[in-house]
């Protein structure tokens, strides 16, 4: 496959993921890049929970906020992806734990140099044929195809072309980004250059990414130019490593069998002989040991917030896959020590951590055996009540936090006679999956494992923000950069606890406050808030200055940002009053989002709200905007407010206090947010989506405020930019717009009939080719470049000039450049049909020859066909056939 590889200079092509490694990285030494070893698996930087990619360590320097430590450098990165997690094992590429090779570019060298370098090192160092590579670039990126194509010599029909949700790479939701070209393997390039699909798993695989990094993007989405151009690459090493191991997948290199082998052997099992389920649990445990057992190495612990999190649920997944092998003794201590002697290779360093990384592997895997025990315990008491069937929550609950696979609860139940609620297992899941898709996003500014520390020992903050935007708070405690201290310096990425806080924590759906910390001699910019059980967590950069525990400071809440939060949680709450007037009253809350710029809004609903229910829910809001509600907010005790009608959410907890916000004669809802003082202050509510999450459930996604006035300029600005490129007013684009379709239509029939009648017009001089067949004619010819019913009315044409004795097949290409495409039609005269010939039977058959099918009727039939290189022949056996069958019945 990979011609070097199995010829004679085999020995100095890189094979072991050591060598490739190796060879990776001396490559760029020798071209002046400054080898950097692996970062740690958690960042330095606090937006993002785990390292997913080489660059992430360079974020900065990319943003022009730290200085380069030289203009180039390389890399082999430790990196984990949980986004796939569901994949690894049931493909042959998805990994969490994994490393990534990359070559970087500070302002310095840009996208020629490193295309052509890219192409040196996968070519002549790794020696891949070019006929085993394809590539792709963005679809406006030009100039990248261009030096594919021009100075490296690419075939052009092998670089494809892809849009910006495939080539415009960004780490995560914001930050430096830009256009990419990716560098796919081939595996059968023997299916040639025409119609590639970089989709199609089976023959491609991605192993090279080249980021051309010239952008910054914001929350919200917008793209600015960076001052510099840079290079930010990534290889997959597991996958180099597939491709030159010749083996059938990334669990199969020496990077991860080693531990297959060892669960294998713990399991006392064969790898070789296990089906696809089992052979699926072992590239799992392969897969998971390698990264758990370098998130411990890294510091993290297992726990229920953020990486912390991560690490327990790795870590579980092992334990439960183990036990689909049949593994009940404990046995992550031996995997970790294999995992330890595989990465040892790469980072000698983990071998301190040897102990520490065992014991944690030791004890969490004990707790979770506990877990699965009294699970086992739960389904048993679930199963003795005699239920009528195991509900989907149950199904949940056991899954989520008992670690039992759906399939074993289903097992169990099933030999009780009992069926499992599968959809609304599904149901539970998607809201799970929101929550931690809202969390992902929060999550790194905020719930580190270092906090959880800190966080232990700490009295509830007191939340002074319903009356006050600013005051005076004390520092409690703090962490840096992730770890707990006691003071902090300029540039640091703090999380700060305070005695009292005016600042929101992020809860009940509504997002974090923004502000700032200042004293005398510091300034702390506060990017978001959050609440760790009562304990509030600031998270944010020290501007300038120093901070220390202690330390007295002015805390401020950004005042705009909190009155958009509010507008928009107040509209929040009119949305699901409105709901409950327009729609069903007994509509009920599924989730929501209160955020700056935006709101969501999820509820239980089985269909789809109508846009005549979209209009009057918009309506009603902006009617009660414009009444001037004041609201009337009050604490008062649970039964007394459920008595006055106030809306919970159900399912959730209250205390016996609880806080109650009323807009008189509109809506009563129980909620700690914070909201305005008067309707009027949302000035303005606009839904922008409605759309389904999950079975059953709805969402509404709004903007409130100054928002709507944002959310209206995008939208005027694409009318303008509409009305510029047809050149009309706006409140001409809709008619201009019919116009062209009706246009367009006429043009497109017109083609239509101009083909046909230039068909027929073709077809005519062939009559002069038929034959003569006895007392019958027989015309067999190739007309290319007609569609359907152009051949079909040049044959019956035919056969009405020939008389009705006449046999005629026309085949052709519509589009000769597509040999994918062949039509094939049949018109049989009167008396071909008394013979017992039949176009439609007649022409499947010859469709066949050419991988495709069809007929009709007996008169007139059409089929079609996929192979245009067997068409003549295809032809060639229709001419036969009837010669030979219609001789037969003229005598
Ligand atoms: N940063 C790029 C990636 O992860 C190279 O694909």
């Amino acid at each position: 496959m990979v011609a070097a590889a199995s010829s004679s200079s085999a020995a100095s092509v890189p094979r072991t993921g050591q060598e490739i490694r190796k060879a990776f990285l001396r490559f760029y030494e020798e071209r002046g890049h400054k080898v950097i070893t692996s970062a740690s698996l958690i960042p330095e930087d606090p937006t993002v929970l785990l390292t997913i990619a080489g660059m992430l360590p360079f974020k900065p320097i990319f943003l022009g906020q730290q200085e380069r430590p030289c203009p180039r450098v390389t890399s082999s990165q430790n990196c984990i992806r949980t986004n796939d997690i569901e994949n690894v094992g049931r493909t042959t590429r998805h990994h969490t734990f994994f490393e990534m090779l990359g070559n970087f570019s500070f302002g310095d060298y840009f996208k020629q140099q490193a295309i052509e370098w890219a192409w040196q090192l996968i070519t002549e160092v790794y020696g891949i044929n070019s006929k085993n590579l394809v590539v792709s670039v963005f679809r406006e990126d030009e100039e990248a195809e261009e030096i594919w194509r021009d100075v490296v010599g690419m075939n052009p029909k092998r670089i494809i072309r892809m849009d910006e949700a495939d080539n415009f790479w960004t780490s995560g939701s914001t930050g430096p980004c830009g256009p990419c070209s990716e560098i796919y393997y081939d595996f059968k390039p023997e299916l040639g250059n025409e119609e590639i699909e970089l989709k199609d798993n089976n023959r491609f695989l991605e192993f090279y990414n080249l980021v051309f990094i010239q952008h910054n993007r914001n929350l919200e989405g917008t793209l600015t130019p960076l001052a510099d151009r840079n290079i930010d690459t990534g290889m997959g090493l597991e996958r180099m490593a597939q491709i030159l191991q010749n083996v059938p997948n990334n669990y199969e290199t020496d990077l991860i069998f080693p531990l297959i082998k060892a669960g294998a052997s713990i399991a006392g099992v064969d790898y070789y002989q296990l089906d696809n389920s089992a052979k699926t649990s072992l590239k799992v445990i392969g897969d998971h040991s390698r990264a758990i057992t370098q998130l411990v190495c890294d510091g993290v612990t297992a726990s229920n917030f953020g990486r912390g999190y991560v690490l327990r649920r790795l870590l579980r997944r092992v334990v439960r896959h183990g036990r689909l092998l049949g593994i009940y003794k404990p046995f992550l201590v031996t995997m970790g020590q294999a995992s330890i002697a595989l990465l040892q290779d790469v980072h000698p360093s983990i071998l301190k951590r040897k102990n520490a990384i065992l014991a944690e592997l030791e004890r969490e895997e004990a707790r979770f055996l506990e877990t699965l025990e009294r699970g086992e315990k739960l389904l048993a008491e679930m199963l003795n009540s005699k239920p009528a069937h195991i509900s989907g929550d149950q199904a949940f609950e056991l899954y989520d936090t008992y670690g039992f696979p759906l399939e074993l609860t289903q097992e169990i139940a099933e030999e009780r006679g009992l069926s499992v609620d599968l959809s609304g297992f599904a149901v539970a899941m998607e809201q799970q999956r929101q929550r931690a898709k809202a969390a992902a996003t929060n999550i790194d500014l905020t719930l580190q494992d270092a906090i959880d520390q800190l966080v232990e020992h700490q009295d509830a903050t007191a939340f002074e923000g319903y009356q006050l935007l600013e005051q005076s708070s004390c520092v409690q405690a703090m962490a840096v950069n992730g770890r707990p201290a006691v003071s902090a310096s300029a540039g640091d990425q703090v999380q700060i606890i305070l005695d009292t806080t005016p600042f929101y924590g992020e809860g009940g759906g509504q997002v974090g406050d923004r502000g700032l910390l200042s004293g005398a001699d510091v300034s702390v910019s506060i990017k978001y808030v959050s609440r760790v059980r009562d304990v509030f967590v600031h998270a944010g950069l020290i501007r300038w200055g120093e901070l220390a525990v202690g330390d007295v400071v002015r805390a401020q809440v950004d005042q705009v940002c909190r009155r958009r939060i509010q507008a928009n949680h107040t509209a929040t709450h009119l949305l699901q009053a409105a709901l409950k007037q327009v729609v069903d009253p007994d509509i009920s809350q599924a989730g929501s989002l209160v955020d700056f710029d935006r709101l969501r809004f999820d509820f239980h609903a089985p269909k789809a709200v109508t846009v005549k229910q979209l209009e009057r829910i918009e309506t009603l809001i902006n009617d009660w905007i414009a009444e001037a509600h004041s609201l009337i907010v009050e604490e008062m005790a649970i039964d007394q407010a459920k008595a006055a009608g106030a809306i919970a959410m159900f399912g959730d907890k209250y205390d016996d206090v609880v806080r109650v916000v009323d807009v008189p004669g509109v809506s009563m809802e129980l909620c700690s947010g914070t909201h305005v003082v008067n309707t009027a202050e949302i000035s303005l509510f606009k839904i922008v989506a409605e759309s389904s999450v999950a079975a059953g459930i709805r969402r509404i996604e709004a903007v409130a405020g100054s928002s709507v006035l944002a959310y209206f300029n995008e939208r005027d600005l694409v009318v303008k930019q509409l009305g510029e490129c047809l050149k009309t007013q706006p409140n001409e684009i809709v008619g201009r717009v019919l116009n062209m379709r009706d246009e367009l239509r006429n043009t497109s029939k017109a083609l239509v009939t101009a083909r046909a009648e230039l068909a027929v017009a073709k077809s005519a001089a062939l009559a002069l080719k038929a034959t003569v067949v006895g007392v019958f004619q027989v015309l067999v010819e190739r007309l290319d470049g007609v569609d359907g019913a152009g051949l079909q009315g040049a044959a019956q044409n035919l056969v009405a000039q020939l008389g009705e004795g006449a046999a005629v097949v026309l085949g052709g290409l519509p589009d000769s450049k597509n040999q994918g495409k062949v039509i094939l039609v049949a018109a049989f005269g009167r008396q071909v049909v008394a013979a017992q010939q039949q176009a439609g039977e007649f022409i499947g058959s010859i469709a066949k020859l050419c991988d495709g099918g069809g007929g009709g009727h007996p008169h007139l039939a059409q089929a079609g066909g996929r192979d245009g290189m067997a068409l003549d022949a295809a032809l060639d056996t229709a001419r036969q056939e009837l010669n030979s069958k219609l001789i037969l019945k003229s005598h």
